[in-house]
């Protein structure tokens, strides 16, 4: 059975990879899809790429060089702010420091954008999803969904920045919308499906060459 190794340890990205490329076939069989955890897989990747496709290609390589013939997917996301030159971007893990916590983060970015106006405030978060295929080739989708930071944290869903980023129309943040109701805007989710339908794409053509 063929089997798709997402590169993460993160269990809620994986129930959305899980739910997204539910049904994914390759020759008519189901395809498993499988944590690095769960395949057994360990490797310390230094992410030194410039991008999110870069860094997201980084992890999808180095993983697919030790499962070759698996799928092997990795993502790379983050939050860019357009007042503050994209920041925090590729160093969104990062950004004060790996093991600072997130209400500090985000007391630092709203302190930053202090006196910046409502329609100034404007922010993405960015994901960018790259698959090795069995047969080596890499593919790579972003996804993004645009918002606005907001001047105080709300909410106790989500994670990471979602508390000071409003989704339009800039009522709530994400840390206020479910699980559901964010996968179904979310950068991730874009990614996720986009890359799902570009495998569809390539492996069907792959086909009709024979
Ligand atoms: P990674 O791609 O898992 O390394 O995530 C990078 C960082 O971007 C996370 O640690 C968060 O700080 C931020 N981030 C990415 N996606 C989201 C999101 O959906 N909500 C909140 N923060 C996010």
């Amino acid at each position: 059975m063929s089997r798709i190794i997402f590169a993460t340890g993160n269990q809620n990205k994986m129930r959305e990879i899980r739910e997204i490329m539910q049904g994914f076939q390759v020759d008519g069989e189901n395809v498993e899809i499988l944590s690095m955890k769960e395949a057994g897989v360990y490797a310390e990747i230094v992410e030194d790429g410039k991008t999110f496709a870069e860094n997201a290609s980084i992890k999808a390589k180095a993983i697919a060089a030790l499962t070759p013939g698996d799928f092997v997917m990795a993502d790379d996301s983050g939050l860019e702010i357009d007042a503050l030159n994209k920041e925090p971007g590729i160093y969104s893990a990062r950004y004060l420091g790996e093991d600072t916590s997130y209400r500090i983060k985000n007391a630092k970015l709203i302190e930053r954008l202090n006196g910046v106006p409502d329609e100034k405030r404007m922010a993405r978060f960015v994901c960018a999803i790259a698959t090795v295929l069995p047969d080596g080739t890499l593919l790579t989708t972003e996804g993004t969904i645009e918002g606005r930071i907001g001047y105080e944290e709300k909410g106790n869903n989500g994670f990471g920045y979602d508390p000071i980023f409003l989704v339009p129309p800039y009522i709530q943040t994400s840390a206020e919308l479910t699980e559901e109701e964010k996968n179904a805007i979310s950068h991730r989710g874009k990614a996720l499906r986009s890359m799902r339908e570009m495998i569809e794409r390539y492996m069907n053509e792959g086909t009709d060459c024979k």
